[in-house]
């Protein structure tokens, strides 16, 4: 396929995009006072330098509504005038209700569907994809795509391999019709349930019912395999990068933009160079963020078009990697 050939957009993108975070940060210097490591161990590993934290008060959907207010007004609409309202999320508020029905009623938009998608990292690409499919079938006008998680609440802070990695934070978009020309190309969604045990929590489900053994073994927290995620993460992002490019007559010399999970500063530069991917089209904020799982993708995304550097007509490819284990890619023209 040449140029002449290329894959056309299919008229569905974001038409607002928007991030909320909570007001408290935690920099290295105070995770130094908690666990045994140092700024510069933390900076080298994974770029970090900070990450929000939340209150004892503050949970995932207040996150999600926050971002998903910013998103709408950036959209130019109003609550009411969404159909459908998607969260990915690993830190839902509770089992049940889901967050995403926690926010429609924030929102009062009562005329919404909601539901959460469960795809840890990978959740507001998941959840992207769906939104697409939901535009493109005529279901809904306006979907609302969140990606929001208060990962500091399931983290072992005695546990000094985790719990300077994480952040809090929330990203959301509107989904509807762009305009030709604009608008998602392709997307890619994969994942491998035989290497899940390379990042979970354990306990609190149906597997492991919350007890006080489980809470006495700390099974309520993340366990990760960091060594071998790390491999994993930069082989299945490159892929997913590549699948979603696949017969579309665009290479990764084509992309302006690449955002891939923001996990660590080494995952995404190794991604980039795997694909070949300059230094100068990828865009990073892990450094500020820390990983902020599924709302990484579209906090970057509002920061980015915020800053100026994502501008319309741009070529941008997102590609997200996580527990599951599970990978998504989407290739879109802002
Ligand atoms: N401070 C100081 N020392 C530390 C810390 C810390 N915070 N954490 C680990 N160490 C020590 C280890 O104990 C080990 O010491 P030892 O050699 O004496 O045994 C040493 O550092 C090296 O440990 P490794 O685990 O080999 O370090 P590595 O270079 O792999 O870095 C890291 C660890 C940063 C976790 C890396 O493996 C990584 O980033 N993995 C991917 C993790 C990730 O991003 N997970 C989420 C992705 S998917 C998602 O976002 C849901």
């Amino acid at each position: 396929m040449n140029a002449q050939h290329r894959k056309p957009a299919s008229g569905i993108g974001i038409l607002g995009v928007g991030y909320f975070v909570p007001e408290g940060e935690l920099t290295n210097a105070d995770l130094e006072k908690i666990v045994d490591t140092t700024d510069e161990w933390i900076r080298e590993r994974t770029g970090i330098s900070k990450r929000h934290k939340t209150d004892a008060e503050t949970a995932t959907s207040d996150l999600a509504a926050g971002a998903a207010l910013k998103a709408i007004e950036d959209a130019g609409i109003t609550p009411t005038d969404i159909g459908l309202i998607i969260v990915g999320t690993a830190t839902p508020d509770m089992f049940f209700p889901s967050t995403a029905c926690l926010v429609q009623k924030a929102l009062e938009a009562p005329q919404a569907a909601a539901f959460d998608v469960s795809a840890a990292c990978s959740g507001f690409l998941y959840g992207l994809s769906i939104a697409e499919n939901f535009v493109n079938s005529g279901k809904h006008e306006y979907v609302l795509v969140i990606g929001a998680e208060t990962l500091t609440k399931i983290v072992d802070w005695s546990d000094k391999t985790t719990c300077v990695l994480f952040g809090d934070g929330a990203g959301a978009v509107v989904v509807g019709r762009v305009g030709d020309g604009r608008g998602i190309i392709s997307s890619y969604l994969g994942s491998d349930g035989g290497m899940g045990d390379l990042l979970n929590l354990p306990a609190g489900g149906s597997r492991m019912p919350a007890s006080e053994e489980t809470v006495r073994n700390g099974m309520h927290y993340v366990k990760m395999q960091g060594n071998k995620l790390f491999k994993v993460a930069v082989k299945a992002m490159a892929s997913a990068a590549v699948k979603a490019l696949e017969d579309t007559g665009y290479t990764t010399d084509d992309l302006e933009i690449l955002v891939t999970h923001q996990a660590n500063q080494r995952i995404i530069d190794a991604t980039a160079r795997r694909i070949a991917v300059p230094p100068e089209k990828v865009y990073s904020n892990v450094e500020f963020f820390g990983n902020t799982s599924a709302a990484s993708i579209p906090i970057a995304l509002a920061e980015a078009k915020k800053k100026g550097i994502l501008k319309e007509g741009m070529l941008v490819e997102l590609v997200s990697f996580g527990g599951g284990l599970t990978w998504a890619s989407v290739l879109l023209r802002w």
